[in-house]
């Protein structure tokens, strides 16, 4: 029986993976130029790593990781976001004794054991930023401009960045406990989650796609009426920078996101064209995070780019251009066949994306191999071509054919790729 992948598992096959070259070089282009520098982090990790960093009652740590016991008997999950990662990973190899600011990046897999749909996976991938070191509007303000900036220069620009600020430990208690106040009443409308979340961790409320749920918080006390003097002025500051680069946004005061760690800022940078998943980046300012887990008291900002959304945006956009070998070699023969080979690797060598015939069958096969390839020119070599020194060059476009010296082929084959 045929073995297929797993459910919210998905292949990305050569069609697509054009697309994910250019996002992912886009990305590594732009973030360098704002002086980020790539990490990569292992897949696996403890699982007390998500639990603590993220939030033992968020959805991701209380229902859709994948977690395993290995062969010591010691918990593992799979990494289902990257922010937790990176921080141990600061936290592990103090980069910031030398350098106070750091700023990192990672592309890569994350898994949730979520409901698959539309734009929704169980293994996706996420380009993802941090910035550790600065408490300090001005730093989300660079990094926000530089996801705006990311998704201008791959072609997306009609996005809507949407603004909130979480507020702080000093000033979050009080929202909290109007909130809790509030949910008590409301007690009949919730979802059996939504009633423990009520008085563990009302926020999460914000976050629920029952209807009920959500009806309930539309009327809900909204954090913007409880900010500090501080948060509320960090608040004003980031708008500001956002104004004075043109970068337009609406303030969301529903805006809480998923996870636990995110205080003051918070953003989401959202498209109308993916249905009911329409966040194509998600992030904030995460000030307490380091030393939750075990690191110095030291502030960050980051966000993450869903990549499979902004492809399907960008597949929407422009058909994948049809690829096709810039040369095929035609030989015929065993002397022609044991000559181009040599000539293949050398043009390969060279850059030039050239296909042979393995089986090296006749000319008629040949030739219909190149046209299924799609290739651009093909050169016909056969023991007459070799005696004269002369093969011939096809153009598969305009079927125009020219002679060329054998003897001169690679230099001919270069000069025109
Ligand atoms: P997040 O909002 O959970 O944030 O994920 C960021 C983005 O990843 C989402 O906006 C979405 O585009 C994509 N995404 C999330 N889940 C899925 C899924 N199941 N299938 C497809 N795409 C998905 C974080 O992960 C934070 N770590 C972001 C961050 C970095 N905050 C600070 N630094």
């Amino acid at each position: 029986m045929e073995i297929t992948s797993i459910k919210g598992f998905r292949d990305i096959l050569p069609e697509e993976t054009g697309i994910w070259q250019r996002l992912e070089a886009e990305a590594r282009r732009v973030f360098e130029a704002f002086g980020f520098q790539e990490i990569k982090t292992p897949i696996l990790e403890k699982t007390e790593l998500f639990s603590r960093g993220i939030g033992q009652e968020t959805d991701i740590v209380s229902k859709e990781m994948y977690s395993f016991k290995d062969i010591k008997d010691r918990s593992m999950t799979m990494r289902p976001e990257a922010t937790a990662s990176v921080t141990r990973a600061y936290i592990q190899h103090r980069p910031y004794r030398k350098y106070p600011i750091q700023k990192l990046y990672s592309i890569g897999p994350m898994f949730r054991h979520e409901r698959p749909q539309k734009g929704r996976f169980r293994q996706f991938h996420q380009i993802n930023a941090e910035l550790f070191g600065d408490p300090g509007s001005k730093s989300d303000a660079d990094i926000i401009f530089m996801a705006m900036y990311l998704f201008e220069s791959v072609g997306l620009d009609d996005l809507t960045l949407n603004l909130n600020s979480l507020g702080c430990p000093e000033c979050r208690p009080l929202f909290k406990e109007k909130l809790k106040g509030y949910l008590s009443d409301k007690m009949p409308s919730l979802c059996s989650d939504c009633e423990r979340r009520a008085v563990t961790n009302p926020l999460r409320v914000f976050d629920c796609k029952v209807e009920s749920c959500k009806e309930v918080v539309l009327a809900a006390p909204s954090i913007s009426e409880f900010l500090c003097q501080a948060c509320q002025e960090h608040f004003e500051s980031l708008q500001g920078y956002l104004n004075g680069s043109d970068i337009r946004f609406v303030l969301n005061k529903r805006l809480v996101r998923g996870l636990d760690y995110y205080n003051r800022t918070t953003f989401e940078i959202q498209t109308e064209h993916l249905g009911a998943q329409n966040a194509v980046a998600g992030g904030g300012r995460y000030d307490g995070l380091v030393k939750l887990l075990g690191g110095p008291d030291h502030p960050a900002t980051g966000f993450a780019v869903g990549m499979e959304r902004v492809v399907a945006l960008l597949t929407d956009k422009q058909a994948p251009e049809p690829k096709g070998p810039d040369l095929f070699i035609a030989a015929l023969g065993e002397p022609a066949d044991r000559a181009s080979f040599k000539w293949v690797e050398a043009l390969r060598k060279s850059g030039v994306w050239v296909e042979l015939d393995y089986a090296s069958k006749g000319l008629k096969s040949q030739m219909k191999k190149a046209g299924r390839l799609g290739a651009k020119k093909v050169l016909i070599v056969g023991d007459d071509e070799l005696d004269s020194g002369r093969g011939i060059l096809r153009d598969m476009l305009t079927k125009e054919q020219v002679e060329v010296d054998l003897k001169e082929v690679i230099e001919i084959i270069k000069g025109i790729f």
